[in-house]
Order: C-alpha cells, then structure tokens, then sequence
C-alpha cells in the first residue's frame, strides 16, 4: 500500500476504480496503425501465446468487455436449453446478471444451493446432483457446476475445496466452471501457481476478470479443455460480442499479465482489506460477517458509525443480500489504488 495523498475514495465498489496507468498507456500504445480486425491482430496472437505460459498448458481464449458476457457465454457452451447450472444462492450469475446465462444457454435453469460463506460444499453439490437424477425426466439434469473465486462473499475456496467438488463433477461427467471475476484476489491468496487454482484443480472453464483489478474493460472466457470449447467462436459472434478492434482488449489483457501486474494489483487490494477490516474491528459494536480473505470486507456496523461516514462523504454499500436483512451490514472494497492514507482517513472519520 502506498501512502499518497490523493481525493476521496470510494469503497463502494473495486469497479469504481480508475484504470491503471500500464493499462491505459498499453491501450494508447497499441493506437498505432492498422491491425487485422475480429482478433487477428498481433496482440492478440501474443495474448493467446501469454496465457498458454502463464497457465501452463493448451488453452481456447476468446476476449469479451464483461463478466456478464463472459459467464453467459461460457454456460451456453456447456449446457444444453433443457439442462441446468449448479450455483451458490449468492452466485453472480444467479443474483445480478438479470438472466443472462438463462438466455445465453436457451432457457436451462440455475439451480442456486445454500453456500454459507458463499462457497459450495462437495456434499451439497452430490445431494443437489443425486435429487435431479431421481428425478429423471422432470428434474432439468445438471451440466455445469459453477463457482466463484474468489466468492461474491470475499472469501476463497482452497484448493482442496476446489478438488472435491470437481471430482464429484467429474464423477457425474459435468463441467465445472469458475467466475474469475476477483480470480487475481483469490490466487493472491492462495499463493499457488493459476494452473493449480484452475485446471489442476479440475476447473474446465475459466471467466478470467481483469476489469475490477485495473483493467478498463476487459475479461475472458478460457476453455481448458480445447475440445470442449466447440461452438465458442459462433457463439462469441452471435452474441455481438466479437470486436472488430479486438486489438484494444488484447493489449489491456497483455499489460495486465505482464511483470505480474494482474498480482501485484491484487496483492494491494487484498492486503488493504486486511488492514481495514483490522481498523474496523477497533470500533466499539463493529463485526465481520465473514473472514476477509480477499478483497472485500462484510460488516455489521452500529448505526452512529454508518451515518458518520455518509454524512463525510464516503462510499460504501448497503449489503442486504439473500435471507440477511439487516440494515447495518455493510460492504467494503478495496482495489488496486486503495492507498493505506485512504483507510486511515476512512477510519479516523468513524
Ligand atoms: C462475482 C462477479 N462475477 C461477475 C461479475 C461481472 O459483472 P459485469 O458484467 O458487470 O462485468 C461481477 C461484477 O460485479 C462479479 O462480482
């Protein structure tokens, strides 16, 4: 964290942050000239070449301006119009993407399992799997499981969490998908390589967001299994989501996997939750609703303190969310430009 003086920030959100500078100078840069168009650029064949180095292995990859779009587009090609999606309540997509998967995939139905902590459990992934195979024919039959890392509940799957429900996926012959959104955040957090977080884990299909942790907008389906990815492309292009000037998301999505920006970015933003969650925890009648292990910090604040800090002009949300409807809980972000100055003047103002 640096300890720059700046203006106000904003904890509402990691999207109300501003582009990095490598990412905006990468844009600007790649503003040269003329360029193949819909992705046969040289950018994009240099991304295709990075991605393969940083996960270590073969790999399908196709750019897209949202995460919306990149985790309706991924669920499509997995599941058939009459299947159905395994998720948390609490999943993105089954809470804030105002049916897009659905429309994306045709009409099949996500199916959202309690997940304390935002994270699904192995055993309630069998059960949901076990009760629409006894169902037969009137249960819509899973395809996909699909989990977040790191979780709409800013916490993280280990990798043996990951592990065992792939391998009840893999039992069963369902895909396993993650939205990376916060993917940086989570593996910053577990410390290991992105190969063992994702396909080593048994993860078939990746989101890949770069848009909260410094890019403009920019984010990826990734298809480990190259077979598996059949119909990507049409899909891509169907959906209008193929740029003819596929270059500018190619250089924010190479910037950001290049001198570990993507890490280091995270890293700030995770290690800067840690720090205001430890402030927060200071003020009398202040606790967490879960355990800050990535970049988000859930609170129960007493109502003085809340109101204090709208009346000072700070951003932060209001988290009522699923069965918790407490009109104290609250939501902080940090990102890539939380500064350690920011917090403290957040704190102070409480
Ligand atoms: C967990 C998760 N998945 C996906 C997204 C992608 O959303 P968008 O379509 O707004 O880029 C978000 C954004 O808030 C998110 O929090």
């Amino acid at each position: 964290m640096s300890d720059d003086q700046g203006g106000e920030h904003n904890f509402a959100s990691d999207n109300v942050s501003a582009v990095c500078p490598e990412i905006m100078a990468a844009i600007v840069n790649a503003n040269v000239g003329s360029v193949g168009s819909y992705g046969s650029d040289p950018l994009t064949a240099r991304l295709t070449e990075r991605l393969k180095e940083v996960f270590e292995t073969d790999l399908v990859a196709i750019p897209v301006a949202t995460g919306t779009a990149a985790n309706a587009l991924a669920l499509s090609v997995l599941t058939p119009p009459y299947g159905s999606v395994l998720c948390a309540e609490s999943a993105h997509i089954n809470t804030d993407e105002c049916g897009a998967p659905e429309f994306y995939m045709g009409g099949a139905k996500l199916l959202g399992l309690p997940a304390p902590a935002g994270k699904l459990s192995a055993d309630s992934v069998e059960l949901a799997i076990a009760q629409a195979r006894a169902g037969g024919l009137q249960s819509a039959q899973p395809h996909a499981i699909s989990l977040t890392q790191s979780t709409e509940w800013g916490t993280v799957y280990s990798r043996q969490e990951l592990a065992s429900i792939s391998a009840i996926a893999a039992k069963n012959d369902i895909a396993v998908h993650m939205d990376g959104s916060r993917l940086a955040n989570g593996l910053v957090r577990l410390g290991c390589s992105p190969a063992e977080m994702t396909w080593k884990s048994g993860i078939d299909v990746l989101s890949f967001g770069a848009t909260k942790n410094g890019a403009m907008a920019a984010e990826m389906v990734i298809f480990f299994d190259c077979d598996r990815a059949a119909g990507l492309a049409a899909r891509h292009k169907r959906a209008g989501h193929l740029w003819s000037k596929s270059r500018f998301l190619s250089a924010q999505l190479l910037a950001y996997l290049t001198d570990d920006l993507w890490l280091r970015n995270a890293g700030n933003a995770n290690v800067s939750a840690t720090y205001l969650a430890e402030g927060l925890l200071k003020i009398e009648g202040v606790c967490l609703l879960q355990p800050v292990e990535a970049n988000e910090v859930f609170v129960i604040l007493p109502e003085p303190v809340s109101t204090r800090l709208r009346h000072r002009g700070l951003g932060f949300a209001a988290w009522r969310r699923g069965n918790l409807f407490n009109q104290n809980a609250f939501r902080f972000v940090t990102s890539y430009s939380t500064r350690t100055s920011d917090i403290d003047r957040l704190l102070n103002s409480a």
